[in-house]
C-alpha cells in the first residue's frame, strides 16, 4: 500500500472513507472499540496526529512516541490506512511559553493570547525551527510505516493565522517588497504613494495595514499577497523535509476552498499538492446548501489542469459547532452530500471527526461516532455511506466530464474587492459568483470554477463575476475567448484596476471596455432599500452602472429612477459568432437566471424532473452517472446500465427515490 508519483497510484484501493482521527482524547478501551467500528462502517483512512505536538514533544526536545506507536500499530493490525498529519498546526504550551514572540499579533496590534490553534507568525524564525524538527522527528519515526500512505501539513493554513502584523513580520514584508519591486520608485509608483504626500523614501519606512489608519489599497493587496506566500513557504518547507525522508509519500493539506477568497491563494498553492485536499462544511443559513457543495466541488476540480480527482478531508455529519445556530443535518444529506462531492471529482470521503469529543473546544461538534454511541441514525449514515462508497470503488480515478461553462474566482481580486474604500462597501465577492453558479447548476449545465490564467479552450461560455483585479495578459485572454467565438459574461465590479489595484482609465470597466463595446462613465450604488427594474423586468439591488452601449445592442434598460432609459445589460457579437454581454448592474438570482436562459442555452442537457443534480465521471472506458435527487420527491429519470448502489441492472428508466442518489454505470461510447 504505498503511493508512487510515478504512477499516481491513490492512496487507498477504491475510494477513502475516514475522518480525523484525535485518540488522545480516549483511554485504550475506546480505542480498541474505535477499531471495531471503524471496520464496521468500512473506514480505510484516518489522518491522524493533527494536533498532538504537545504529547510528542513533552518538553524542549524531549519525545514521547509510546502512546503514538501503539495507535500506528492498532491502525496497522486492523488494516487501516494513515493520513500522517504534521502536528505544526498547534504548538505545545512550553514552546509559546518560551517563545511568546511567535504569537499573532493582530492588525489592531494586539498579541493573540495561546489557547487555540494556528496562533502562531508564519514568518517567525524560532516557530519554523521548532516546527521542522517535530516534522523530521516524526518523518524520520513513521515514514517508512507501511500504513503511513499520505502526509497532512498541518491543518487549514491561515484558518487562524492568515495575516500576522508583529514586527518579524513586517520585516519580512519588506523583505518581499524588496524582492518585488527591487526599487522604491516602483513601490511608490505602484501603489500611487504621492496621494497624501506618503512616498517612500526607504524601505524601512513601509509598515504592514495596521489599524485602520492604513488606507493604501495597493499596499493592503500587497500584504494580502505577501501573507499567503508567508504561509506558503512554512508549507513547503514542511514538505521539503518530507520529501527528503519519504519521497514516495504524497503530500497535501487541506484547504478551506468554498464560494468567497480566504486568506489563502489557493489556486497559487494547488501545484505544490500531491493530492489536492479540501474541507468544506455547509452553512445553516444558507438556502441551498447543495449548491454551496456543487460550487465548491466546481472549484476544487479545475485546481489542477488535468482536472484530477481530489480529496475531501473533512465535513461533518451532522452540526457544526462555530456558528450562531447550528443546524442538524436532517436525514440523508450527510450521505448526499458526501456522495455529491464525489459526483463533483473527490475520491476520498472524511469527516470531522471520528468520535465526538466529551470536552475541549469542540465538544457540541458532530462526528462519525456520536456521543449517543453506536445504535443512532448518524452511525447508521456512516454505515449506509460506508457501503455506497464500496460500491463506488470503480469510480475511483475517473474524471467529471469536461464542462461546458467556466466561471473565473480569483482570490485577489476578492481581497481587493472587500477591502479598500468602495462605490458600495458592502457586497460579497463569492455572491454574484453563486448566483451564475446556480443558474447553470440549476439546468444541469456543467460548470468548472477556474482562475483567469486557465486554459479556456473546452468553454463555450465564460462568466467574469467581481473579477475586480485582472492583468493585462489575463484580460486580453478573456477577450479573446470572446473574440474567437465563445460567451463572454462580464458583470459589475470586473476588470476594474490592474494588479496595482489601480484604477483603469478612461471608463470602466477599462480591462474589458473594448471587448464589450460598452463602458460606463460613473458607478450609481443604490442604497440599502433601493431597487431597480429593467424592461425585460428583471430586478436587482445594491449596483447600477450609467453605462453607454457604442458597438453593442442593448438587451435590457433600466425603467425609472436616475437611469431611466439607459443601457443596463448589452451585448457585442463578433463575426466568430462570439458574444461578449455586459451585465452592468446588480441583478437578482432570479433574473440572473432568467438573463442565462437567454444567453446560454441548453444543448442537450437533460430536463430532469423535480431537484435532480446530474455529473458524470469518465474513465477511458466507462462512464458514472451520478443522479442526486435534493427534493423529497420520488422521480424517475432517463437511463440504462447497472445501478451500482443498488446492484441493479437498469432499462431505459431509473428511479431515485426523494433524498438519495444513484449512479449508472455504463460503457462509454
Ligand atoms: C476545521 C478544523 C477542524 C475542526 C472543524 C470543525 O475544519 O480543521 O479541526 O475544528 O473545523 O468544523
Amino acid at each position: 500500500m504505498t503511493w508512487s508519483h510515478v504512477d499516481n497510484k491513490w492512496p487507498t484501493d477504491g475510494l477513502s472513507f475516514g475522518a480525523d482521527y484525535n485518540p488522545e482524547q480516549w483511554d485504550r478501551s475506546v480505542w480498541r472499540e474505535d477499531m471495531k467500528l471503524m471496520l464496521e462502517a468500512g473506514v480505510n483512512l484516518v489522518s491522524l496526529g493533527i494536533f498532538s505536538w504537545g504529547l510528542l514533544e513533552v518538553a524542549d526536545g524531549e519525545y514521547d512516541w509510546t502512546w503514538f506507536d501503539e495507535i500506528v500499530d492498532l491502525l496497522e493490525e486492523n488494516g487501516i490506512a494513515i493520513d500522517l498529519a504534521t502536528p505544526t498546526a498547534a504548538p505545545p504550551g512550553w514552546l509559546l511559553h518560551a517563545h511568546p514572540e511567535m504569537l499573532v499579533v493582530d492588525h489592531d496590534g494586539v498579541k493573540h493570547w495561546p489557547g487555540a490553534r494556528l496562533g502562531w507568525c508564519p514568518s517567525s524564525p524560532v516557530f519554523r525551527e521548532h516546527s521542522l524538527r517535530i516534522v523530521r522527528a516524526l518523518a524520520d519515526r513513521y515514514g517508512a510505516r507501511d500504513h503511513v500512505v499520505m502526509w497532512h501539513v498541518s491543518n487549514e493554513l491561515g484558518g487562524g493565522n492568515g495575516h500576522c502584523y508583529c514586527d518579524v513580520s513586517a520585516a519580512a514584508f519588506r523583505r518581499w517588497l524588496r524582492d518585488k519591486y527591487t526599487s522604491l520608485d516602483a513601490l511608490n509608483a505602484a501603489w500611487n504613494s504621492a496621494f497624501w504626500g506618503h512616498t517612500y523614501r526607504d524601505f524601512e519606512h513601509v509598515l504592514p495595514p495596521r489599524g485602520n489608519d492604513s488606507k493604501n489599497p495597493s499596499l493592503v493587496l500587497d500584504f494580502d499577497r505577501f501573507s499567503s506566500d508567508e504561509l506558503l513557504q512554512q508549507y513547503l518547507a514542511e514538505r521539503t523535509v518530507l520529501k527528503e525522508i519519504a519521497p514516495g509519500l504524497p503530500v497535501t493539506t487541506n484547504f478551506m476552498v468554498g464560494a468567497e477568497q480566504d486568506a489563502v491563494d489557493y489556486p497559487r498553492w494547488s501545484p505544490y499538492m500531491d493530492i489536492l485536499a479540501n474541507d468544506h462544511y455547509t452553512r445553516s443559513s444558507d438556502p441551498l446548501p447543495q449548491q454551496d457543495v456543487a460550487f465548491s466541488g466546481d472549484r476544487m476540480r479545475a485546481l489542477t489542469t488535468d482536472r484530477r480527482p481530489w480529496m475531501l478531508l473533512e465535513h461533518s455529519t451532522s452540526a457544526v459547532n462555530w456558528q450562531p445556530r447550528n443546524r442538524a443535518k436532517r436525514a440523508g444529506e450527510a450521505v448526499r452530500n458526501s456522495l455529491s462531492h464525489v459526483a463533483h471529482g473527490a475520491d476520498g470521503i472524511l469527516f470531522f471527526q471520528w468520535r465526538a469529543s466529551r470536552g475541549g473546544a469542540e465538544q457540541f461538534h458532530s462526528a462519525m461516532v456520536p456521543h449517543a454511541g453506536r445504535d443512532t441514525v448518524v452511525f447508521a449514515a456512516v454505515k449506509e455511506l460506508g457501503a455506497h462508497l464500496r460500491a463506488l470503488a470503480p469510480v475511483q480515478g475517473s474524471r467529471v466530464r469536461q464542462a461546458r461553462a467556466a466561471i473565473l474566482f480569483d482570490d485577489e481580486a476578492g481581497w481587493a474587492v472587500q477591502k479598500g474604500v468602495k462605490p458600495n462597501n458592502e457586497l460579497s465577492y463569492g455572491r454574484p459568483l453563486r448566483d451564475w453558479h446556480r443558474a447553470l447548476w440549476e439546468r444541469n449545465i456543467g460548470v468548472d470554477v477556474v482562475s483567469p490564467w486557465d486554459d479556456f479552450s473546452g468553454y463555450d461560455t465564460l462568466i467574469a463575476a467581481n473579477l475586480f483585479v485582472v492583468s493585462d495578459q489575463n484580460a486580453a485572454r478573456i477577450a479573446h475567448f470572446a473574440e474567437s467565438g465563445g460567451t463572454l459574461i462580464v458583470t459589475p465590479n470586473s476588470g476594474i484596476v490592474d494588479t496595482d489595484n489601480q484604477v483603469r482609465l478612461g471608463g470602466y470597466p477599462g480591462a474589458f471596455r473594448e471587448v464589450l463595446g460598452a463602458w460606463s462613465e460613473e458607478i450609481h450604488p443604490l442604497q440599502v432599500d433601493e431597487r431597480f427594474t429593467l424592461d425585460t423586468g428583471w430586478t436587482g439591488t445594491d449596483w447600477t452602472e450609467h453605462v453607454h452601449a457604442d458597438s453593442a445592442d442593448v438587451l435590457a434598460r433600466y425603467v425609472g429612477g436616475s437611469l431611466d432609459g439607459a443601457p443596463a445589460v448589452t451585448s457585442r457579437t463578433f463575426p466568430s459568432g462570439g458574444r461578449a454581454i455586459y451585465v452592468s448592474a446588480g441583478l437578482d438570482s432570479g433574473s440572473v437566471a432568467a438573463l442565462a436562459r437567454s444567453v446560454v442555452p441548453s444543448i442537450g442537457e437533460p430536463d430532469l424532473p423535480g431537484d435532480v443534480e446530474m455529473l458524470v465521471r469518465e474513465s477511458d472506458t466507462e462512464a458514472f452517472t451520478f443522479f442526486i435527487n435534493h427534493g423529497s420527491a420520488d422521480v424517475s429519470v432517463p437511463g440504462t446500465g447497472v445501478e451500482m448502489l443498488t446492484d441493479t441492472d437498469i432499462v431505459d428508466f431509473l428511479d431515485v427515490p426523494g433524498g438519495t442518489v444513484r449512479v449508472l454505470r455504463r460503457p462509454r461510447t
